[in-house]
């Protein structure tokens, strides 16, 4: 029996290289006048966002711009850029940038309608309106924020990093341009990369998955893992930019609509207490957590194994499952993510924290979507062997 299920998604999605010379029009396509850009100095100052202001001018649409957005997003970036907008008299936003600029542009548009600050609002569902107009024109590879209906903010008085779930935070329009990903550097393109990939699996083997979010996830496993390798090694290969961006963005599509698991719990404690970046904390947990969970939906990993170009054929499902849990390992390896321990991770603070670690990670909801539960002691084991690889 297949049970009831929402399948949300932006109302409007451009996708292809040079879609964001598109801004303008679809911005009048809105009837919106003053937009409030929310971005960083670093891409400003890389002249990404030259062309977007070009083509808003073009359009009439005048533009106050917010680019205080330097680390991962934050309650009080939140403010200034409500506060900025406000100051502005502006009536839409446009976030242009990875997914800080674009998850402090998502908490901004919903302020803007909704009494109070953003914290109250942690949780799922707790969003009682929808925001302002909203136009996402992502600059990575690999969140997904442009399609998605969640915002993580952190909220600095209590050190907590305060996942904010509603359908109300989609996007109006997600303008997702491969061109502007050709400047990322190969480690941005490897972590990005790789955690788009885990999005596309966790979501596929999540006990929530549906039928319309698997078609997304077997079609961005099958491009994630298919043209990572070559945008990581020849970053103006514009063939593989594209297939990767695609990908990332059919991911970020398929976990709004699933959900992600084991991974994405393990990996926030150890971007806080180490401080390691989101996609590159999923890499260093993403094998040992394929080997870990296989054996609870063998067939699905088999499936996965297929997508990524593995030769399955006369293969058992066990021994295709494996294989999967061997290509992911081998692709993370090829494109040189470096291992916790490279990272300089104290083996001896690991061992000390695991346990908090991993009553944050089941906290966090993300470990009961996994195909196989996870006890806190199994999680411990599964940090200590991460630090292994
Ligand atoms: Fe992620």
């Amino acid at each position: 029996m297949l049970p009831a299920k929402a399948f949300h998604i932006p109302p409007v999605l451009i996708f292809g290289s040079g879609a964001s010379e598109r801004v303008g029009e679809e911005s009048r396509k809105l009837g919106v006048e003053k937009g409030l850009i929310i971005t960083d100095e670093v891409l400003i100052n890389l002249g990404i966002l030259d062309s977007i202001k070009r083509a808003l001018s073009q359009a009439k649409v005048q533009f106050a711009i917010y680019s205080g957005v330097f680390t991962e997003p934050t309650v009080e970036f939140v403010q200034e850029g409500l506060k900025t907008y406000k100051q502005n008299g502006c009536d839409f936003l446009l976030a242009v940038g990875g997914g800080s600029a674009i998850d402090t542009a998502k908490a901004i548009a919903v302020m803007v309608t909704n009494v109070g600050s953003i914290e109250d609002y942690m949780g799922l569902n707790k969003i009682p309106k929808g925001g302002i107009p909203l136009i996402v024109i992502p600059t990575t590879a690999g969140t997904g924020s442009e399609v998605t209906q969640f915002t993580i903010i952190t909220d600095t008085k209590r050190d907590v990093k305060m996942l904010i779930g509603s359908p109300f935070l989609i996007p109006q329009e997600a303008i997702v341009d491969p061109l502007l990903t050709l400047s990322m550097p190969r480690g941005l393109t490897a972590a990005t990369g790789i955690d788009a990939l885990t999005h596309a699996i966790e979501a596929y083997v999540s006990v929530k998955a549906q039928p319309m979010s698997d078609i997304f996830c077997l079609s961005a496993i099958e491009l994630i893992s298919g043209n990572l390798r070559q945008a990581w090694s020849n970053g103006n290969n514009i063939e593989a930019r594209e297939k990767t961006m695609l990908g990332a963005l059919q991911a970020g599509i398929a976990f709004s609509n699933s959900s992600v698991a084991l991974v994405h719990g393990m990996s926030r404690p150890v971007g806080a207490y180490f401080h390691v970046a989101h996609g590159v904390s999923n890499a260093t947990l993403l094998g040992v957590v394929t080997e870990f969970s296989l054996i609870g939906n063998p067939t699905r990993y088999a499936r996965i194994a297929k997508a990524m170009r593995e030769n399955v054929e006369r293969l058992t499902i066990l021994e295709a499952a494996d294989l999967a849990a061997k290509s992911i390992k081998r692709l993370i390896k090829d494109i040189k993510i470096p291992s916790l321990q490279q990272l300089g991770v104290d083996k001896a603070k690991l061992d000390k924290l695991a346990p908090q670690m991993a009553e944050d990670a089941i906290a966090s909801g993300s470990p009961a979507n996994n195909p196989r539960q996870a006890t806190k002691e199994e999680i411990i084991g599964l940090y200590k062997l991460a630090y292994l690889q």
